[in-house]
């Protein structure tokens, strides 16, 4: 089946999709991707003739990786049939250039004239595209359970004696609840090496991985902080008085500002007076707090203690990680409603291979291959966020593009 139509530049087209989505998605989406040149642009007037001699090409040059339907059957080897045309010359023309490092693409395409790459393309695009992945890995993989859930589970282990969900109702066990990821970890990390002493602590966190313990901060940063549920015995109206010293680092309230300075905002008392006291006496060793904690007697430090633990404790500023879903609604303004790129410069992303997917992926956020756009997207994911998304996209059904000229550019919809 030939789907192609004459084109013109993207401003004046509407594209419509082949699967039935409405055609106006194609003028609604706006992105900035400012690579493609006039150059690039020439494949999407290709005729009929061009799209026959771009097979040739194919035949001799790409079909015993790519198949001559673009549809691989290897590994690491990405589908390019249907992919968009105006994509396809831009990547032909970086692989020229050597900008993605590939070898046998870069050798492939090195001698190859602009009119070659230009049809080539053009019948590529042209192609049905591959069927999505179906079971198997793709289906296999998102399984994974996200950082706040990981961290919960872990978190079960430390209730006990930190309360559920991190506020304190024994005295003498702290909050952890409206901790800054940071101090939680310096903290930890203090007793693991033995800077903080505390023998049963020690023995308790040993064992914590960083993944560990990186999710169960970001647990107790995002759970509703509320105030410990033990008593708290002292002189408020005192306590608020002496506290003057201490807003400076500690912040108004008890909610500190600095990430590694712990907040004392509805603190368990018992435990802050325990902590005064291993200051004062360098149990526990801590140039900046031995002198504020050596100044004070112990009537003033049971009020203290008993104003910060009426304040209301706040969430530290951590950003709740997003889920593989509302990632790909961010990916999807680029690429296309469920990676179905509606733009020719914009890589379709739908029933690509997996393999490909994951290690492409990899490629920008090591910034081995170079996109000002894809540097920026990838930073913020992690392995597991990489896997999901291209088990994601991989099993989208994936359309083709036909593009139709129009007499007269629709007004674009808001
Ligand atoms: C020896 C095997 C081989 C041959 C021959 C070959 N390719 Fe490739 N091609 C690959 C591999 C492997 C990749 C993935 C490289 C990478 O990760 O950058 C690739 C990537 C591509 C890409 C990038 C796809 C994307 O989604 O970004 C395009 C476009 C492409 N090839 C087109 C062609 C064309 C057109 C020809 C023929 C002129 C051709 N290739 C010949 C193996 C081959
Ligand atoms: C058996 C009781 C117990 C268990 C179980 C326990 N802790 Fe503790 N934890 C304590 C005590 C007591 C302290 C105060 C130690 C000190 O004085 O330094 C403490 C201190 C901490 C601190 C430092 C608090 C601060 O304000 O500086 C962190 C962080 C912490 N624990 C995390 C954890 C985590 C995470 C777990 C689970 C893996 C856990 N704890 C399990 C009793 C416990
Ligand atoms: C110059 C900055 C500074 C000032 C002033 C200061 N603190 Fe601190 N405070 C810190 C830092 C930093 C820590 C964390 C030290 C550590 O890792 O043990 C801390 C820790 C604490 C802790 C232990 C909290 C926990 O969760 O383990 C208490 C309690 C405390 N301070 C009370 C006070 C009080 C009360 C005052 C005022 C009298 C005060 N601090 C003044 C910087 C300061
Ligand atoms: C601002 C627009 C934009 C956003 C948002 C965006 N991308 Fe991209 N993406 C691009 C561009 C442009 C390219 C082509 C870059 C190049 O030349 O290497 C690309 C390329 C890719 C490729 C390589 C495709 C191929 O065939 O080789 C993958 C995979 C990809 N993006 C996945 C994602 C994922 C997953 C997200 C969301 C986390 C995302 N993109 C968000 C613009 C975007």
């Amino acid at each position: 089946m030939k789907r192609r139509v004459q084109i013109v530049f993207l401003a004046q087209v509407c594209i419509a999709l082949a699967g039935g989505l409405p055609a106006t998605q194609g003028v609604a989406q706006t992105i900035n991707l400012g690579a493609a040149n006039n150059a690039d642009f020439k494949v999407l007037h290709a005729t009929a003739q061009d799209v026959a001699e771009g097979r040739q090409v194919a035949e001799t040059m790409c079909a015993r990786c790519h198949g001559l339907t673009g549809i691989s059957k290897e590994k690491g080897v990405p589908h390019i049939a249907g992919q968009r045309a105006v994509y396809l010359h831009l990547e032909m023309k970086v692989y020229q250039a050597g900008g993605r490092g590939h070898k046998v693409m870069t050798n492939t395409v090195k001698y190859m004239n602009d009119d070659a790459i230009m049809k080539v393309s053009a019948y590529y695009a042209s192609l049905e595209p591959a069927e999505p992945t179906s079971g198997g890995s793709a289906k296999a993989a998102p399984a994974k359970p996200n950082a706040i859930s990981a961290g919960k589970a872990a978190a079960t282990a430390c209730g006990g004696c930190h309360g559920e969900a991190g506020i304190s109702s024994t005295p003498g066990m702290p909050s952890l609840i409206g901790m800054d990821p940071k101090y939680f970890i310096a903290a930890i990390n203090a007793y693991k090496g033995g800077q903080r002493k505390h023998d049963m602590m020690k023995t308790l966190v040993s064992g914590l991985s960083e993944a560990e313990l990186n999710n169960m901060a970001l647990y107790y940063a995002l759970e509703t902080p509320g105030k410990a549920k033990t008593p708290a015995p002292g002189n408020v109206a005192a306590g608020k008085t002496a506290a003057a010293g201490c807003v400076g680092c500690h912040g108004e309230g008890g909610v500190s500002g600095n990430p590694t300075t712990p907040s004392l905002a509805g603190q368990d008392a018992q435990y802050f007076i325990d902590a005064m006291r291993a200051y004062k006496d360098g149990a526990r060793n801590d140039a900046t707090m031995k002198g504020p904690a050596s100044s004070i007697d112990d009537a003033t430090v049971k009020n203290l203690a008993a104003y910060y633990a009426g304040q209301a404790p706040q969430a530290p500023k951590v950003a709740k990680p997003l889920t593989v879903a509302e990632w790909a609604e961010r990916c999807d303004r680029c690429h296309g409603v469920n990676g179905n790129s509606n733009d020719p410069r914009a890589p379709a992303l739908a029933a690509q291979r997996l393999d490909y997917l994951e290690r492409v992926l990899r490629a920008y956020k090591k910034g081995e291959r170079k996109s000002k756009e894809m540097a920026v997207m990838s930073e913020g994911l992690d392995d597991a966020l990489i896997d999901g998304l291209a088990a994601h996209y991989a099993r989208q059904k994936a359309r083709g593009l036909a593009y139709l000229v129009l007499p007269q550019p629709p007004a674009p919809k808001k």
